[in-house]
């Protein structure tokens, strides 16, 4: 199912909202304090004004400002060394490129960990890395916030990874040039599973994935468009029907489209 806008406003006793009612999505990352017990993500990246770019807007942006979940940029920039404040330098035994290093990553992830309390990852955004799916994005929104290395050039340092004990996940088998995109598009994921982000609690549970199935196709208005016409069952008003040709068209499309997901669904299915 498609988001829909919250229109439930959070519990009173949250206090939130009265915090910063005025404040621009930029201004959410930089003149609020920390709310307690709330889902933050912390972001190390070179490109702090990135952030919270799309996360800014309509449904995650709505609960960004509502301080149902928050988001705080550090910048490596800050970390450099030096009067230019270098933060990459050639990698070890020559090749092509420049490798983020691991003294300043680790002053970064230093302050980054100031403040971060009980189950907080720290993922490094790389191709390298397991890919992302729903389960991990369910996992990540159970947690008390995670912090996120967005790498540029040819990556950073191993010693940091190791040193730190940091997952490596990916948005997919494709190099990108940073982790920014893959930053936000796992924070998307993540926040609209936080409760109340979303309106209609139902559209997290019947959506792609959340069954172990691809999602149904969906219809609106108009019920004619281009000599095109909604299927009949859709129109019957007969909600037993409509469930059923839902689940029909779900377990149909994921057999064709995704043959590794079908096959997981049956094994759960069987056992
Ligand atoms: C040009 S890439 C580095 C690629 C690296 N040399 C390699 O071959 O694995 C620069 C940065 O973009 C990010 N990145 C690129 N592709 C990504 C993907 N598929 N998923 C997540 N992050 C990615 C990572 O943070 C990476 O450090």
């Amino acid at each position: 199912m498609t988001d829909t806008p919250a229109k439930s406003t959070p519990a009173k006793s949250h206090g939130r909202k009265a915090i910063r009612p005025t404040l621009k999505p930029r201004e959410l990352m930089t003149a609020t304090p920390d709310l307690h017990g709330v889902w933050k993500a912390k972001i190390l990246t070179l490109f702090p004004t990135a952030f919270p770019g799309v996360l800014g807007e309509s449904l995650t942006g709505k609960a960004l400002q509502d301080g149902l979940w928050q988001l705080e940029t550090i910048d490596l920039r800050q970390f450099g060394v030096g009067k230019h404040r270098n933060v990459d330098d050639t990698p070890a035994g020559g090749g092509a490129g420049m490798v983020l290093r691991a003294d300043v990553l680790g002053n970064a992830i230093e302050h980054a960990l100031e403040g971060v309390r009980g189950n907080w990852p720290i993922l490094y955004l790389s191709p390298r890395g397991k890919r992302m799916d729903q389960p991990m994005m369910r996992n990540l929104a159970r947690a008390d916030g995670v912090t996120l290395l967005c790498g540029r050039f040819e990556g950073v340092d191993e010693r940091v990874l190791e040193h730190y004990g940091i997952q490596e996940v990916s948005l997919g088998d494709f190099v990108m040039t940073g982790g920014e995109i893959a930053a936000q598009a796992l924070i998307d994921a993540t926040v609209r599973l936080i409760p109340n982000v979303l309106g209609n609690a139902a559209s997290t549970e019947e959506e792609s994935f959340s069954s172990g199935l691809l999602e149904h196709p969906q219809y609106t208005r108009p019920a004619e468009w281009k000599g095109r016409v909604i299927p009949d069952v859709l129109m019957s008003g007969h909600h037993g029907k409509v469930a059923q040709w839902r689940q029909e068209q779900s377990e149909e499309l994921t057999r064709t489209r995704r043959p590794d997901l079908w096959d997981a669904h049956q094994k759960l299915n069987k056992d």
